[in-house]
C-alpha cells in the first residue's frame, strides 16, 4: 500500500466512529487519505478528527471556491489509487447505483475512473430491504467491491446483518483492492481450525491439552495476508488470534464442529486444532465434591466427532481439506495411514517427540503428505511453515504445481 492514495468518503452512520482509527491503520501501511466528509457523516465523526488523523484539509462541500480553484472535484477523484466509502450507508448505496451526483460525495462517486470499495453500514432491516439489495446487486455488476457488514449487535438494539466490517478488515480489503495479483487467494473463503480443545468434567474443571495454537494462529494470518477470507474456529488457545480474520472462539470438540459446519462452504480447510479425543459424558453442571469415601469418581467418557474425517467426507467438501498429523514415532508411515483413514488431501506430518522441541516451541520440522507422495520441509519458524503451506494452497486452487 506504500505511496497509494485512498480518497476516503465517510458517510452518515454511527459506525463513522470508526474511522479515525481507519484512517490510522492505512497511514501506518504507508497509505494517504484524502477525507470527504459527507453532511450526515458530519453528525458523527468532526471533520478536524479526521483531517488531524489524516494530516490533509476534509472536503466537505461542492461548492468551496477555494478549493475548487485549488483542486477540482474530478481531479480530487482521479488523483486516488482507490475510492473508500465508509460506512456506506443505504442513501449512499442508492445514490451510487442510481448515478445521482448532488452533494460532493455522490458527484466523486460519479466522477472517479478507480475502484470503488464500499463497506457497508446500517440498521439490519434496511440491510435486508430489497431496494437495499437491488442496489448492493447493481453496484456489484458495476464492479464495485464491498467489504462487510459483518453480523452482530447493533447500535440501535436490533441484531443482524449490518454492521460496517472492521478497520483491520477494511484495511486488508484495500490492500486485496490494490495489489489483486499479489493476493492469489483473493475471493477465496479458508477455514481454519486452531489450539486445542476444552472438555469440560464440571463447571470449574476440564481435561485439555498443551496445544498453543501457535501454528493454526500463523496459517491463518498466511491466509489472510494472501487475500483469503479466513473463518478461525479456535479452541481456548495461549496465543491471540489474527487481526483481519472472522474469529468463532468455541470450547469444546463439539462446538468446533458446530462452527467448522455452520462455517461451510470453504474453498480450503486446514484442520490444525489439536482436538480432544473423548469428552466426559454426562459432564456435572455443579462443582463436584469429595463424599468422603476416599473414592475417587469415576467417569464414563465417548469420542468426540473427528472433523477432519468428518469435512473430508461431507457433501459440500472443501476443494482442499488439509489436516495434521503430530506424531511420536514412524511419523512418515502413520501419517501417511493418516492421511487415507480420514479421507484428507494433503497431511502435514511432524515429529512431536520430547527432544524435537517441536510442541510449544517456534519451529517446526513438517512433511507434506499428499497423494503423489512425502515431501520433507526443512525445519523452519512456524510463521514459515505457514506461509510455504499458505502459497502451496493458493498454487493448488488456482490449479498451479510449485
Ligand atoms: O486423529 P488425530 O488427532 O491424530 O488427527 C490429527 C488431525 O485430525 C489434525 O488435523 C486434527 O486437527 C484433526 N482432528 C479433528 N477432529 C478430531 C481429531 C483430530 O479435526 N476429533
Amino acid at each position: 500500500m506504500h505511496g497509494k492514495r485512498i480518497l476516503l468518503i465517510v458517510g452518515g452512520g454511527i459506525s463513522a466512529y470508526k474511522i479515525p482509527q481507519l484512517i490510522r491503520l492505512i497511514r501506518a501501511q504507508g497509505a494517504a487519505v484524502t477525507p470527504v466528509l459527507t453532511a450526515s457523516g458530519a453528525q458523527f465523526t468532526t471533520p478536524m478528527t479526521l483531517s488531524v488523523l489524516a494530516g490533509e484539509p476534509v472536503h466537505d462541500t461542492l461548492w468551496d471556491r477555494n478549493s475548487e480553484a485549488e483542486i477540482g472535484h474530478i481531479q480530487l477523484s482521479r488523483n486516488a489509487d482507490l475510492v473508500v466509502v465508509a460506512p456506506a450507508t443505504a442513501d449512499l448505496m442508492a445514490k451510487i447505483a442510481q448515478g445521482q451526483a448532488n452533494d460532493l460525495a455522490s458527484t466523486l462517486l460519479l466522477a472517479t475512473d478507480k475502484r470503488v470499495l464500499i463497506a457497508p453500514a446500517m440498521n439490519v432491516r434496511m440491510w435486508d430491504h430489497p431496494a437495499t439489495q437491488r442496489n448492493l446487486a447493481t453496484l456489484k455488476d458495476d464492479g464495485i467491491l464491498t467489504v462487510g457488514p459483518d453480523n452482530g449487535d447493533m447500535a440501535c438494539g436490533e441484531y443482524g446483518a449490518g454492521r460496517m466490517a472492521e478497520p483491520e478488515t477494511i484495511v486488508a480489503a484495500i490492500r486485496d483492492a490494490l495489489t489483486p495479483a499479489a493476493r492469489p487467494l483473493t475471493g477465496r473463503h479458508v477455514i481454519v481450525t486452531s489450539g486445542p480443545t476444552h472438555e469440560p468434567i464440571d463447571p470449574v474443571r476440564y481435561i485439555a491439552n498443551r496445544s498453543s495454537g501457535a501454528q493454526g494462529t500463523a496459517i491463518a494470518a498466511a491466509l489472510r495476508d494472501l487475500g483469503a477470507q479466513v473463518s478461525f474456529v479456535t479452541g481456548p488457545a495461549t496465543v491471540a488470534p489474527p487481526e483481519g480474520v472472522s474469529v468463532i472462539a468455541v470450547e469444546t470438540a463439539r462446538q468446533m464442529h458446530d462452527a467448522v459446519q455452520a462455517a461451510l462452504p470453504a474453498d480450503a480447510a486446514v484442520m490444525a486444532a489439536a482436538v480432544a479425543d473423548w469428552h466426559v459424558v454426562g459432564a456435572s453442571d455443579r462443582k463436584m465434591k469429595k463424599d468422603g469415601s476416599g473414592q475417587p469418581p469415576a467417569f464414563e467418557m465417548a469420542e468426540n466427532p473427528d472433523i477432519l474425517a468428518w469435512i473430508s467426507h461431507a457433501d459440500d467438501r472443501p476443494d482442499l481439506v488439509v489436516g495434521f498429523a503430530a506424531e511420536t514415532n514412524d511419523v512418515i508411515a502413520h501419517a501417511t495411514a493418516k492421511r487415507l483413514r480420514k479421507g484428507c488431501d494433503w497431511i502435514m506430518a511432524n515429529d512431536v517427540s520430547p527432544p524435537t522441541g517441536i510442541m510449544g516451541g517456534s519451529e517446526n520440522a513438517v512433511t507434506l503428505i499428499s497423494d503423489t507422495g512425502a515431501e520433507e520441509w526443512p525445519r523452519m519458524g512456524k510463521d514459515a511453515v505457514a506461509g510455504c503451506l499458505a502459497e502451496r494452497i493458493a498454487a493448488h486452487l488456482n490449479g498451479k504445481t510449485i
